[in-house]
């Protein structure tokens, strides 16, 4: 349903590469709302060609950036500011990936290059975006920034190896950057902290059916679906929310502050009685 929440902002969405993934559907719910935004993800997964449908459904012009790279990035944010025709009201960094889990290493044996680059690509992008968003003078007042987490960045997750290091230095600089930037500008920089998500970042990783089955049976509302991610994004973006920042927000149907739930104990119960 469509309330023109975001009638008359400008964007700019980072990291949808296909269909499940959640930037796309952020893109979607952004532009049922009444946005203009521009979307940009790096060269090689432009290659794939699927941003191209979204684009045109969105009316969206696309500025590929490696978001590791500063010269990329000020090419995005001049050229959004140029092409939507004004400062930008809201940003969506859904940006992750880490070679390690790519190439399947466990926790003990991780490749330090790797961590960096993992490190580099879904962290300190976001860093990177929001210095060159400064430094353009890029983002209108009371605009907002969203990036997005997971919940092993306060939690240990193993499988989820050195990314959750990445978002653990992610959400400090949402809370770093929103007190510049609210100071500056009354920009607010948050991150929500998403359920497992089937997407092609998600599956990705070991073990990947198992934790959200197990995140599925712990949360009383179970895993929140990316199309309510989206919304939620759209929520964070519109005038409604202008005084929330700095904030790591779950997003993740009750799965954090859950001890256990029957379905899970109904589960351990009946693997009990047939061992
Ligand atoms: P996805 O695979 O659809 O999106 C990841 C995006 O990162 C892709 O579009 C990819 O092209 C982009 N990317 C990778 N390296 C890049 C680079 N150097 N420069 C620019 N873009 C680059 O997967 P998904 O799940 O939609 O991921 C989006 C965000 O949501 C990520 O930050 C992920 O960690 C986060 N998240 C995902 C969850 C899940 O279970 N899928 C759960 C919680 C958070």
């Amino acid at each position: 349903m469509a309330n023109n929440l975001l009638a008359g902002k400008r964007g700019i969405i980072f990291g949808a590469l296909n269909e499940q993934s959640i930037a796309w559907k952020v893109a979607q719910r952004c532009h049922e709302e009444g946005a203009t935004f521009v979307l940009s993800n790096a060269p090689l997964a432009m290659r794939m060609g699927e941003i191209n449908k979204l684009a045109e459904q969105c009316n969206a012009p696309i500025i590929p950036a490696d978001a590791t790279v500063v010269e990329d990035l000020e090419k995005v944010f001049s050229g959004a500011v140029e092409q939507l025709g004004g400062k930008i009201d809201f940003v969506l960094h859904s940006i992750g990936m880490s070679p390690n889990i790519r190439k399947g290493k466990h926790y003990g044996e991780l490749n330090y290059d790797w961590f960096q680059k993992t490190l580099d690509i879904s962290a300190l992008s976001f860093h990177k975006m929001l210095h060159v968003a400064e430094k353009q003078d890029a983002l209108n007042e009371w605009g907002s920034v969203v990036a997005l987490s997971y919940i092993a960045a306060q939690r240990a997750f193993l499988d989820y190896t050195d990314m959750s290091q990445a978002k653990a230095v992610l959400e400090s600089i949402a809370r770093s950057y929103g007190q510049r930037l609210g100071t500056q500008k009354k920009v607010r920089v948050n991150t929500i902290s998403q359920s497992p998500t089937k997407t092609t970042a998600g599956t990705g990783i070991s073990g990947f059916d198992a934790f959200y089955e197990y995140a599925d049976r712990l949360s009383p509302l179970g895993n929140a679906p990316a199309e309510a991610c989206a919304d939620y994004c759209v929520s964070l973006f519109s005038d409604l929310t202008r005084y929330v920042t700095m904030q790591n927000l779950m997003h993740d149907g009750g799965f954090s502050t859950t001890g256990i739930s029957e379905a899970m104990v109904e589960a351990i119960t009946h693997a009990t009685k047939e061992a």
